[in-house]
């Protein structure tokens, strides 16, 4: 809708709105037929009041769904992708070396920026006009190369996004590995610090998605590895043991793996669905909701 209009019924020195509704008529000639009795004035008629036009105000039409993938050419970032054309979104992606060498359909069907993350200054661009963004950002490496991939880059990417507007902000985090987590503080600290900022920028549009080993086919090179081997049947056999999780030490090594197609599918619904809570998605949310039509 390209304009609102609303009538402001003002009246100034007019009778009160309770005694129009009791006994006014207005008449043709915009003139006020009363029969109100009270006042001892009957058959009166009183003075005409004013109809205003209330300003028209000019509001945008609301623009279609435009999505930025950071680090589309990932493993996982690559199937939100896909995931998002299928949808029917406009999708963009950035990341340090922008288009991926795959020959795909879809790879063209992306608008590819090159960015880093620890530069702020080269987001702005891939930023402005974008409605949601994904960020699919975070590796391995000594444990101060884990926390700044993981952590202030993607600290980084939240802050430019609250800046330019952006609505809606999904994180790709990782669920808690009990022991994992010490031997990799770097990278679990990093995850955390980004959640953080996150929930306090995105306080209503932020989700934090938390999946445990995630499969599919992973591209190396000119290499698909199939991941799905080893992680579809722990998947299926994993995903009825969410009590064992509980257990201490090897309670968190039992989380089931989830697909990478599944992580996708939460995240684009994460990121486009205004009414999809706020908050962290564990591994049971994401074969909850992939499962979801
Ligand atoms: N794979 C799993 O099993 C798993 C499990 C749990 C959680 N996760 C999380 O899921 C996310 C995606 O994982 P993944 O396996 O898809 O990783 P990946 O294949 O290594 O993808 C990482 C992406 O980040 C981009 N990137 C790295 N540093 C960047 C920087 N400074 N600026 C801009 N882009 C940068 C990379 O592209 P460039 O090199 O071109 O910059 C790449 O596109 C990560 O946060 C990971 O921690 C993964």
């Amino acid at each position: 809708m390209k304009s609102a209009v609303s009538r402001l019924i003002h009246q100034s020195s007019g009778p009160s709105l309770s005694r129009l509704s009791r006994s006014s008529t207005l008449l043709g000639n915009g003139r006020l037929f009363s029969t109100d009795t009270s006042s001892g004035d009957s058959k009166r008629v009183e003075e005409p009041f004013k109809v205003e036009e209330a300003e028209t105000v000019k509001m945008d039409p609301p623009s279609p769904d435009q999505l930025l993938v950071l680090g589309g050419n990932g493993f996982v970032g690559s199937h939100v992708c896909k995931e998002a054309l299928d949808r029917g979104l406009s999708v963009s992606s950035l990341s340090r070396s922008g288009r991926p060498s795959v020959q795909a359909s879809w790879a063209d069907k992306v608008v590819w920026h090159k960015g880093n993350l620890l530069e702020p200054a080269s987001l702005k661009d891939a930023m402005s006009k974008v409605s949601a963004v994904i960020s699919c950002v975070g590796g391995f490496g000594t444990n101060s190369q884990m926390y700044k991939i993981n952590g202030t880059a993607n600290i980084n990417a939240i802050r430019v996004a609250a800046e330019q507007g952006v609505k809606r902000f999904t994180y790709i985090s990782a669920a808690d590995f009990g022991l994992v987590n010490f031997l990799l503080q770097g990278y679990y600290e990093g995850k955390r610090a980004a959640e953080a900022e996150l929930l306090s920028k995105f306080t209503y549009g932020g989700v934090i998605i938390r999946p445990g080993f995630i499969h599919g086919t992973r591209q190396v090179g000119s290499l698909k590895v199939p991941l799905g081997l080893i992680g579809s049947p722990l998947e299926m056999l994993l995903q009825h043991a969410k009590p064992l999780n509980k257990l201490p030490v090897l309670g968190p090594l039992l989380t089931p793996p989830v697909s990478a197609a599944s992580v996708a599918k939460v995240a684009v619904r994460a990121a486009t669905d205004p009414v999809f809570p706020p908050g962290i998605v564990d591994v049971y949310g994401i074969l909850r909701y992939s499962g979801q039509k």
